[in-house]
Protein backbone atom coordinates (compact mmCIF):
# COMPACT_ATOMS: atom_id res chain seq x y z
CA UNK A 1 0.00 0.00 0.00
CA UNK A 2 1.29 3.64 -0.89
CA UNK A 3 2.00 6.14 2.18
CA UNK A 4 -1.12 7.97 1.15
CA UNK A 5 -4.01 6.50 -0.90
CA UNK A 6 -6.82 7.36 -2.25
CA UNK A 7 -9.48 4.14 -3.21
CA UNK A 8 -12.49 4.69 -4.76
CA UNK A 9 -13.51 8.34 -3.51
CA UNK A 10 -16.68 9.56 -4.06
CA UNK A 11 -18.48 13.14 -2.58
CA UNK A 12 -22.20 13.75 -3.05
CA UNK A 13 -23.79 17.30 -3.72
CA UNK A 14 -27.05 17.97 -4.35
CA UNK A 15 -28.58 20.95 -6.49
CA UNK A 16 -31.93 21.63 -7.22
CA UNK A 17 -33.06 18.72 -5.93
CA UNK A 18 -30.56 17.04 -8.30
CA UNK A 19 -27.38 14.62 -6.78
CA UNK A 20 -23.88 14.71 -8.54
CA UNK A 21 -20.64 13.85 -8.06
CA UNK A 22 -18.38 16.32 -7.05
CA UNK A 23 -15.65 13.86 -7.32
CA UNK A 24 -16.17 10.09 -8.83
CA UNK A 25 -14.45 6.97 -7.60
CA UNK A 26 -11.40 8.31 -7.27
CA UNK A 27 -8.20 6.55 -6.75
CA UNK A 28 -4.75 7.62 -6.21
CA UNK A 29 -1.18 6.08 -4.65
CA UNK A 30 0.90 8.92 -3.41
CA UNK A 31 4.70 7.62 -2.56
CA UNK A 32 7.54 9.88 -0.31
CA UNK A 33 9.20 11.76 -3.00
CA UNK A 34 6.27 12.28 -5.02
CA UNK A 35 5.20 15.18 -6.65
CA UNK A 36 1.51 14.90 -7.95
CA UNK A 37 -0.17 17.68 -9.61
CA UNK A 38 -3.54 18.02 -10.83
CA UNK A 39 -5.52 20.45 -13.45
CA UNK A 40 -8.93 21.38 -14.56
CA UNK A 41 -11.19 23.18 -14.74
CA UNK A 42 -13.21 25.44 -12.43
CA UNK A 43 -15.53 23.64 -10.91
CA UNK A 44 -14.42 20.00 -11.90
CA UNK A 45 -13.74 18.60 -8.04
CA UNK A 46 -10.45 19.85 -7.37
CA UNK A 47 -10.96 21.41 -4.01
CA UNK A 48 -13.34 18.68 -3.01
CA UNK A 49 -10.79 15.74 -3.63
CA UNK A 50 -8.08 17.66 -2.15
CA UNK A 51 -10.40 18.60 1.42
CA UNK A 52 -10.98 14.72 1.48
CA UNK A 53 -7.43 13.81 0.91
CA UNK A 54 -6.70 15.98 3.75
CA UNK A 55 -9.14 14.83 6.21
CA UNK A 56 -11.42 17.78 5.92
CA UNK A 57 -13.98 16.84 4.21
CA UNK A 58 -15.71 13.10 4.69
CA UNK A 59 -16.20 11.27 1.33
CA UNK A 60 -19.14 9.92 0.80
CA UNK A 61 -17.66 7.06 -0.46
CA UNK A 62 -14.44 5.56 -0.68
CA UNK A 63 -11.15 5.77 1.72
CA UNK A 64 -8.45 7.71 2.21
CA UNK A 65 -5.36 5.63 3.64
CA UNK A 66 -2.26 7.19 5.40
CA UNK A 67 0.51 5.32 6.84
CA UNK A 68 -1.72 2.12 6.13
CA UNK A 69 -4.73 3.72 8.62
CA UNK A 70 -8.18 4.10 7.19
CA UNK A 71 -8.43 8.16 8.46
CA UNK A 72 -11.97 8.42 8.41
CA UNK A 73 -12.34 5.38 10.63
CA UNK A 74 -10.20 7.83 13.49
CA UNK A 75 -11.67 9.95 16.09
CA UNK A 76 -12.29 13.80 15.38
CA UNK A 77 -9.00 14.55 17.70
CA UNK A 78 -7.05 11.75 16.00
CA UNK A 79 -7.54 12.89 13.03
CA UNK A 80 -6.79 16.44 13.62
CA UNK A 81 -3.59 15.00 15.48
CA UNK A 82 -2.26 13.04 12.47
CA UNK A 83 -3.42 16.00 10.09
CA UNK A 84 -1.31 18.78 12.13
CA UNK A 85 1.79 15.91 12.32
CA UNK A 86 1.86 14.91 9.00
CA UNK A 87 -0.25 16.42 5.86
CA UNK A 88 0.74 20.46 5.72
CA UNK A 89 -2.41 21.80 3.61
CA UNK A 90 -2.22 25.25 1.62
CA UNK A 91 -6.03 26.16 1.19
CA UNK A 92 -7.23 27.62 -1.74
CA UNK A 93 -7.24 31.52 -1.26
CA UNK A 94 -6.30 33.94 1.66
CA UNK A 95 -6.10 31.72 4.69
CA UNK A 96 -4.00 33.89 7.10
CA UNK A 97 -4.86 34.68 10.28
CA UNK A 98 -5.44 38.31 10.15
CA UNK A 99 -4.47 39.48 13.72
CA UNK A 100 -1.55 37.73 13.33
CA UNK A 101 2.19 38.10 12.38
CA UNK A 102 3.69 36.42 9.04
CA UNK A 103 5.86 34.90 12.19
CA UNK A 104 3.71 33.64 14.44
CA UNK A 105 1.06 32.40 11.29
CA UNK A 106 3.92 30.31 10.68
CA UNK A 107 4.16 29.07 14.08
CA UNK A 108 0.69 28.44 14.70
CA UNK A 109 0.76 24.51 13.53
CA UNK A 110 3.36 24.15 15.95
CA UNK A 111 1.71 25.43 18.90
CA UNK A 112 -1.99 24.00 18.26
CA UNK A 113 -0.66 20.30 19.85
CA UNK A 114 1.27 21.87 22.49
CA UNK A 115 5.05 20.90 21.77
CA UNK A 116 7.69 21.46 23.62
CA UNK A 117 10.68 22.90 22.21
CA UNK A 118 11.78 26.10 20.62
CA UNK A 119 10.10 26.87 16.51
CA UNK A 120 11.55 29.88 15.89
CA UNK A 121 14.80 28.98 14.21
CA UNK A 122 12.87 26.27 12.13
CA UNK A 123 9.89 28.99 11.45
CA UNK A 124 13.17 31.46 10.07
CA UNK A 125 14.48 29.45 7.93
CA UNK A 126 11.47 28.32 6.26
CA UNK A 127 10.48 32.11 5.65
CA UNK A 128 13.86 32.83 4.05
CA UNK A 129 12.87 29.57 2.21
CA UNK A 130 10.40 31.22 1.07
CA UNK A 131 11.70 34.25 0.34
CA UNK A 132 10.21 36.58 3.11
CA UNK A 133 11.99 36.45 5.76
CA UNK A 134 12.14 40.07 5.50
CA UNK A 135 8.33 40.24 6.07
CA UNK A 136 8.28 38.19 9.58
CA UNK A 137 6.79 41.21 11.58
CA UNK A 138 4.18 42.24 8.87
CA UNK A 139 0.37 41.44 8.97
CA UNK A 140 -1.20 39.52 6.32
CA UNK A 141 -2.81 42.77 5.43
CA UNK A 142 0.31 44.81 4.32
CA UNK A 143 1.23 41.77 2.23
CA UNK A 144 1.02 41.05 -1.63
CA UNK A 145 -1.45 38.23 -2.37
CA UNK A 146 1.81 36.41 -3.84
CA UNK A 147 3.98 36.84 0.02
CA UNK A 148 0.42 35.62 1.82
CA UNK A 149 0.44 32.61 -0.26
CA UNK A 150 4.20 31.94 0.35
CA UNK A 151 3.59 32.59 4.13
CA UNK A 152 0.87 29.90 3.80
CA UNK A 153 3.13 27.50 2.40
CA UNK A 154 6.01 28.24 5.18
CA UNK A 155 3.07 27.79 7.33
CA UNK A 156 2.36 24.08 6.14
CA UNK A 157 5.50 22.68 6.12
CA UNK A 158 6.26 23.95 9.76
CA UNK A 159 5.63 20.39 11.16
CA UNK A 160 7.48 18.69 8.81
CA UNK A 161 4.75 16.64 7.28
CA UNK A 162 5.92 14.06 5.02
CA UNK A 163 2.31 15.05 2.53
CA UNK A 164 2.02 18.72 1.60
CA UNK A 165 -1.57 18.96 -0.24
CA UNK A 166 -1.44 22.83 -1.93
CA UNK A 167 -4.48 23.64 -3.48
CA UNK A 168 -3.76 26.84 -6.37
CA UNK A 169 -0.87 27.99 -4.72
CA UNK A 170 0.40 29.47 -7.31
CA UNK A 171 -3.05 31.14 -8.64
CA UNK A 172 -2.82 34.80 -10.20
CA UNK A 173 1.03 35.29 -8.91
CA UNK A 174 3.24 36.14 -11.95
CA UNK A 175 5.53 33.84 -13.88
CA UNK A 176 8.64 34.23 -12.71
CA UNK A 177 7.59 33.89 -8.88
CA UNK A 178 5.47 30.47 -9.63
CA UNK A 179 8.47 29.03 -11.35
CA UNK A 180 10.45 30.19 -8.73
CA UNK A 181 7.65 28.23 -6.15
CA UNK A 182 7.25 25.08 -8.28
CA UNK A 183 11.15 24.71 -7.86
CA UNK A 184 10.77 25.00 -3.99
CA UNK A 185 8.15 22.00 -4.23
CA UNK A 186 11.01 19.87 -6.34
CA UNK A 187 13.40 21.00 -3.84
CA UNK A 188 10.92 19.68 -0.82
CA UNK A 189 9.91 16.69 -2.85
CA UNK A 190 13.38 15.67 -3.51
CA UNK A 191 13.74 15.85 0.29
CA UNK A 192 11.58 13.39 0.99
CA UNK A 193 8.08 14.79 1.38
CA UNK A 194 5.21 14.03 -0.87
CA UNK A 195 3.60 17.07 -2.93
CA UNK A 196 0.34 16.97 -4.27
CA UNK A 197 -0.68 19.94 -5.90
CA UNK A 198 -3.49 21.52 -7.46
CA UNK A 199 -1.93 24.46 -10.24
CA UNK A 200 -2.37 25.51 -13.37
CA UNK A 201 -1.48 23.03 -16.61
CA UNK A 202 1.89 24.84 -17.60
CA UNK A 203 3.46 25.32 -13.83
CA UNK A 204 4.22 22.07 -13.12
CA UNK A 205 5.77 21.69 -16.66
CA UNK A 206 9.79 20.27 -15.78
CA UNK A 207 8.79 20.01 -12.39
CA UNK A 208 5.87 17.17 -11.45
CA UNK A 209 6.77 13.31 -11.86
CA UNK A 210 3.02 12.40 -12.06
CA UNK A 211 0.12 14.80 -13.33
CA UNK A 212 -3.52 14.11 -13.77
CA UNK A 213 -6.73 16.21 -14.67
CA UNK A 214 -10.04 16.08 -13.39
CA UNK A 215 -12.69 15.86 -15.44
CA UNK A 216 -16.10 16.46 -14.06
CA UNK A 217 -14.94 14.90 -10.48
CA UNK A 218 -13.10 12.04 -12.85
CA UNK A 219 -9.36 12.11 -11.92
CA UNK A 220 -7.42 11.28 -15.74
CA UNK A 221 -3.67 10.88 -15.82
CA UNK A 222 -1.87 12.36 -18.22
CA UNK A 223 0.03 10.82 -20.89
CA UNK A 224 3.69 11.51 -22.09
N1 LIG B 1 -20.89 22.29 -0.24
C1 LIG B 1 -21.27 22.15 -1.53
N2 LIG B 1 -22.56 21.88 -1.83
C2 LIG B 1 -22.96 21.71 -3.11
N3 LIG B 1 -22.13 21.77 -4.16
C3 LIG B 1 -20.83 22.02 -3.92
C4 LIG B 1 -20.34 22.22 -2.60
N4 LIG B 1 -18.99 22.46 -2.65
C5 LIG B 1 -18.68 22.40 -3.96
N5 LIG B 1 -19.76 22.15 -4.72
C6 LIG B 1 -19.81 21.98 -6.20
O1 LIG B 1 -18.96 20.86 -6.50
C7 LIG B 1 -18.25 21.11 -7.70
C8 LIG B 1 -16.76 20.98 -7.46
O2 LIG B 1 -16.31 22.07 -6.64
P1 LIG B 1 -14.76 22.29 -6.31
O3 LIG B 1 -14.66 23.43 -5.38
O4 LIG B 1 -14.20 20.99 -5.90
O5 LIG B 1 -14.22 22.68 -7.75
P2 LIG B 1 -12.73 23.13 -8.20
O6 LIG B 1 -12.32 22.20 -9.28
O7 LIG B 1 -11.87 23.25 -7.02
O8 LIG B 1 -13.02 24.57 -8.83
P3 LIG B 1 -12.08 25.90 -8.84
O9 LIG B 1 -11.03 25.66 -9.90
O10 LIG B 1 -13.04 26.97 -9.24
O11 LIG B 1 -11.51 26.08 -7.46
C9 LIG B 1 -18.70 22.47 -8.20
O12 LIG B 1 -19.74 22.28 -9.13
C10 LIG B 1 -19.24 23.14 -6.94
O13 LIG B 1 -20.22 24.08 -7.26
MG1 LIG C 1 -10.90 24.82 -6.14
Amino acid sequence: MGMFELRELSKEYKRGGRVFNAVNRVSLSVEPGDFISVTGRSGSGKTTLLNMGAGLLTPTRGSVFFEGKDIYTLGDKEISFLRNEKIGYVPQGQSLLSNFTVFDNVCIPWFLFKREGHVEGRAFILLEKVGISHLASSYPKELSGGEMRRAAIARALINNPRLLIADEPTGDLDVETTAEIMRLFSRIAQEGTAILIVTHELDTLDHGNKTYSMDAGNLVPHTA
